[in-house]
């Protein structure tokens, strides 16, 4: 068996983690991501037979039964997943009650995965819909795209509009616009369920006062789709106060 920790699916969760922090999107505990593993990828590097415990999900999702994510841990921080992936990140399969998750790597302290697992799985069920390449559900609080969230209306083809507005090539990298939920208490099925039904339409989806949802085919795209709505934001911030002299016409 090879060395789980020179597999590229961890050193892809240790890169994106410590980039996130050093952003400033991910303070404390902040933030979540969860990645879909395909069964060739842990291949030699995981015994799929050798399962560690069993947690109950909290909810159902028959259809993820037997799939397998890499997912950060509740109330472990992004800053100490580069030096500690073993206790900062698990390895769970879906089991085939799909209420279950059987830890096959990880969460080394007895811990377990993000207490918004409920809208991870539910938002990868409904990407998979829209799209079968989808792999990554990115969550986390960037300064700028929540300051923005207390001072312009959380109307989702206003935001949309200022956000596109603030970078020329916004448009481009989400034309689908941003999804937005009103401030809703975190970590329940309730906001799972909700996030879920908007990822069904928006691959970004701001949860108002709180932060932000992104799902993507890779760690690169999920990455890049907040790093752009972020910096689309932080030019808002710069210049909401300032009068206005130019802009991007529609
Ligand atoms: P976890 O520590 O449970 O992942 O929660 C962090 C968070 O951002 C809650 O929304
Ligand atoms: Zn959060």
């Amino acid at each position: 068996m090879n060395d789980i920790l020179t597999s590229k699916f961890v050193e892809e969760m240790k890169k994106t983690a410590a980039n996130m922090y050093r952003l400033g999107w991910d303070e404390r505990n902040g933030g979540n991501i969860s990645y879909l593993l395909n069964d060739s990828e842990v291949d030699g590097y995981l015994d799929l037979n050798e399962v560690i415990r069993e947690i109950p999900i909290g909810f159902e999702t028959k259809e993820l039964a037997g799939k397998l994510f890499i997912v950060t841990g509740t109330g472990k921080y992004f800053k100490n997943v580069e030096e500690d992936p073993e206790t900062n990140l698990g390895i769970v399969r879906i089991k085939e009650d799909g209420r279950t998750a059987q830890l096959l790597w990880g969460f080394k302290d007895g811990g377990r995965f993000t207490s918004e697992f409920p809208a991870h799985m539910m938002s990868h069920s409904a990407r998979l819909k829209v799209d079968p390449k989808n792999r990554v559900i990115m969550h986390c609080h960037p300064t700028n795209m929540l300051a923005m969230n207390f001072v312009h209306e959380l109307d989702e083809k206003k935001l949309t509009h200022t956000l596109w507005e603030m970078c020329t090539e916004c448009i481009v990298v989400f034309p689908d616009g941003v999804g937005v939920l009103p401030w809703m208490l975190c970590g329940t099925n309730t906001i799972g369920e909700a996030t879920a039904n908007k990822m069904r339409e928006f691959r970004l989806v701001v949860w108002s006062m709180h932060g932000i949802y992104g799902a993507g085919n890779s760690m690169d795209e999920t990455f890049g789709l907040i790093e752009t709505v972020e910096k689309a934001a932080q030019i808002y911030m710069l210049t909401a106060h300032l009068p206005r002299k130019n802009t991007i016409k529609d």
